[in-house]
């Protein structure tokens, strides 16, 4: 049997204009998804144990499908071994907007790869994975599968011209606590890009602007997140959700989240990933301020998770955090 593991994500600044070849901040979460793989039986079955958002596994099922095809076929498996019994579990719940589809691919191409001895890189792991980010959006940045392989908090820019893209790991005095709130809505990450790469073609004036200022944010952000200014940050993660909503990612259930986090004392929140639902991240340093914000948005009903960004954990440690979880 082989056995993978994925980090999940939450992108805190950039999703969306990092499709077009601008920078994104992405930062790993402490949760994974875990697969295990065994070459055996008759074709593919995929037995899902991820909880997660009502319908999450059902609807992403045909693109999950797709997923697991490309990836077989870049890794040179022919149509005969793909005798494969996948299972999929671990503490990443099913949400739309935190990487959950990247995290199990990187999970699921480590567990064949394990099956199958092939001895891979973590490079090649995630080339791997990007090919299976394509069923699940489209035209992919490459963002979430490069948080999901290699952990920790990353300075993306996607390569335009197909080359490699550029990765660097940033980090932070110190990690910080965030809240991350879904609306429990299941979105279709490739229809939000789809639909942005619509309306930037008509309407280019209005779009231009929109990504230069998006573009003057992010490198901000970077620096406001290495000068350990969370003021800052916060006031830039509000000021890139607001650029979401005009680009129309957002939609009212997330600027209900984010508004709600910033009442609570957020001090600064935004939809993350592709919109549309999903899930919004608010920075709340303190424990006590991402309780307020965490029970505040669980008191309505609302699934949340508690973590932090600016942890560096790296791919290596990835196994150990899975082996502590398959004890618990
Ligand atoms: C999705 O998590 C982030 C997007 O920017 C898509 C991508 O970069 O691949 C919407």
């Amino acid at each position: 049997m082989g056995r993978g593991s994925g980090f999940g994500k939450a992108i805190l600044f950039g999703e969306h204009f990092v499709v077009y070849g601008l920078p994104g901040i992405v930062s790993a979460i402490d949760l994974i998804a875990e697969a295990e793989v065994k070459s055996i039986g008759d074709g593919i079955t995929i037995s899902d144990e991820r909880k997660g958002a009502k319908g999450y596994t059902e609807k992403k099922r045909t693109q999950q499908k797709e997923a697991i095809e490309r990836m077989l076929e870049n890794m040179g498996i022919n149509s005969e071994k793909r005798a494969l019994e996948i299972w999929l579990g671990g503490n990443l719940p099913g949400f739309s907007g935190i990487g959950a589809s990247a995290a199990s691919s990187v999970a699921i191409a480590k567990a064949i790869a394990e099956e199958f001895r092939m001895n891979l890189s973590i490079e090649r792991i995630n080339e791997i994975a990007y090919e299976a980010e394509k069923a699940y959006a489209g035209t992919p940045s490459g963002i979430d599968n490069t948080a999901a392989t290699y952990g920790g908090l990353i300075w993306f820019i996607r390569n335009l011209s197909g080359g490699p893209s550029k990765i660097e790991r940033l980090s932070i005095k110190k990690p910080v606590r965030i809240v991350i709130g879904n609306t429990g809505i299941v979105a279709n990450t490739k229809g939000m890009i789809a639909a942005v790469a619509k309306r930037k073609k008509a309407n280019p004036e209005k779009y231009d602007l929109v990504f230069n200022q998006a573009k003057s944010l992010i490198f901000e952000a970077r620096r406001a997140l290495e000068d350990f200014d969370l003021v800052r940050v916060g006031r830039l993660m509000n000021e890139n959700h607001g650029l979401l909503q005009e680009i129309e990612v957002s939609c009212k259930e997330l600027d209900y989240l984010v508004n709600r986090a910033r009442e609570r004392g957020a001090i600064g929140a935004k939809l993350t990933g592709g919109g549309g639902g999903g899930c919004m991240v608010a920075l709340t340093p303190g424990r006590e301020l991402q309780e307020a914000v965490a029970t505040a948005m669980e008191g309505e009903g609302f699934r949340v998770l508690r973590t932090k960004t600016g942890i560096n954990r790296r791919y290596e440690e990835n196994d150990q955090i899975r082996n502590r979880i398959s004890r618990l």
